[in-house]
């Protein structure tokens, strides 16, 4: 049995928090925003983020951080990707040696163009810092739905530890050294979900989500290779498996964005309705940052970057898109690779 503290009481914190303590755990919910802490400490729910999921008396709440990561063997990092760095800043001078940190939180920073991990690292200096990332809708994880999800670490070992903490009969935890192409996967499918979105509210169909999921995949490869994550990442459940649930669910707020645009609505106004953080958004402008920074191609996410922030209309970005340059599927598979196999 671990002591573990996740920081952050939005619909993922209260489904991680509640799966821990079905594992048996000893598990302490910590807000920096007291109107929560006050609802989870009198309802034993969070009826905004994440309504009709009990949180059992067993987990304690606290608006207290100290309190929160006092003696904690695991601290989780569950607040949303802009305040992972306020979040972690507060945690300076505080982590003992031993204490494991594990990012939940997808999204890559505007202007330093840092991963969640890396912003960690960054404010925190003895950190042991890990990542926990894959195809898991809070809403799902929540009622105990069959989960899978990969744990990104330095060291086998610490991976190991991890995997045996969140494992149970409904979530299934591979491990991986790979961190950067976790957390690259993890916020890079936030913008392709937008354009997944966008293509429904336009009233495209399965064709249209099918070549978004599969060239948003090459564009997300291609980008986080040249940025040294590995391409089996990018394919395994926290790249193409994390893709694939937010393009097709309604769970998902970034699609639930993309379908108020493609049917005319601006950013503003898609953020404004759906009412969360919508962090493709943000992941959009530093994606397209990176694409130029690492001279990646990457058409899908710059026609989202267009209509979001530079008023290009849906349907003209997606004819843009269609009447590109022709082009080989796979530049690196080219006739004579076949003909000599
Ligand atoms: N919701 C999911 O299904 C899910 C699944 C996997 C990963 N994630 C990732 O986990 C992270 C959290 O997701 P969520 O759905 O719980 O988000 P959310 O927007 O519901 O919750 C974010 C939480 O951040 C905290 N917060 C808000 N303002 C803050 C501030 N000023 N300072 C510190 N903390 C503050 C609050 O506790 C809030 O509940 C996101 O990065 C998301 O991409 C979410």
């Amino acid at each position: 049995m671990a002591n573990i503290s996740v920081l952050g009481a939005g619909g993922w914190g209260i489904a991680i928090a509640v799966l821990l303590n079905n594992n048996g755990h000893n598990v302490t919910i910590w807000s920096a925003l007291q109107k929560e802490v006050d609802m989870l400490s009198s309802k034993r729910e969070n009826e905004v983020s994440l309504p009709g999921i009990t949180v059992s008396e067993k987990i304690k709440v606290t608006a207290d951080l100290k309190e929160a990561i006092t003696e904690k063997d695991i601290i989780i990092l569950a607040v949303a990707s802009s305040y992972i760095r306020s979040t972690a800043a507060r945690l300076k001078g505080q982590i003992k040696d031993g204490q494991i940190i594990i990012n939940v939180a997808k999204g890559i920073e505007d202007v330093t163009y840092m991963t969640m991990t890396d912003i960690i690292e960054s404010e925190v200096e003895n950190a042991n810092v890990t990542v926990l990332s894959g195809p898991s809708h809070a809403e799902e994880v929540g009622r105990g739905l069959p989960t899978t999800c990969v744990v990104g670490a330095k060291t086998i070992e610490t991976a190991q530890y991890i995997q045996n903490i969140f494992s149970s009969p409904v979530f299934r935890v591979y491990i991986s050294p790979d961190i950067l192409g976790i957390e690259l996967g993890g916020a890079l499918k936030n913008v392709i979900a937008l354009a997944a979105g966008i293509a429904d509210g336009l009233g495209y169909g399965d064709n249209t989500k099918a070549a978004l999921i599969t060239r948003g995949i090459t564009e997300i490869s291609r980008l986080g290779i040249a940025m040294g994550a590995n391409k089996l990442t990018l394919y395994g459940l926290s790249g193409i498996g994390d893709l694939i649930v937010t393009c097709a669910s309604m769970h998902s707020r970034n699609r639930r964005a993309g379908i108020l645009i493609g049917k005319g609505a601006t950013m503003k106004e898609a953020m404004k309705e759906v009412n969360m953080v919508v962090e493709g958004v943000y992941s959009t402008k530093s994606a397209v940052g990176l694409a130029r920074k690492y001279h990646v191609n990457m058409p899908i996410i710059e026609a989202v970057n267009m209509i979001l922030f530079e008023g290009l209309s849906a349907k003209d970005a997606v004819n843009e898109l269609m009447l590109r340059d022709k082009t080989i599927e796979h530049p690196e598979l080219l006739w004579d690779d076949i003909n000599e196999a």
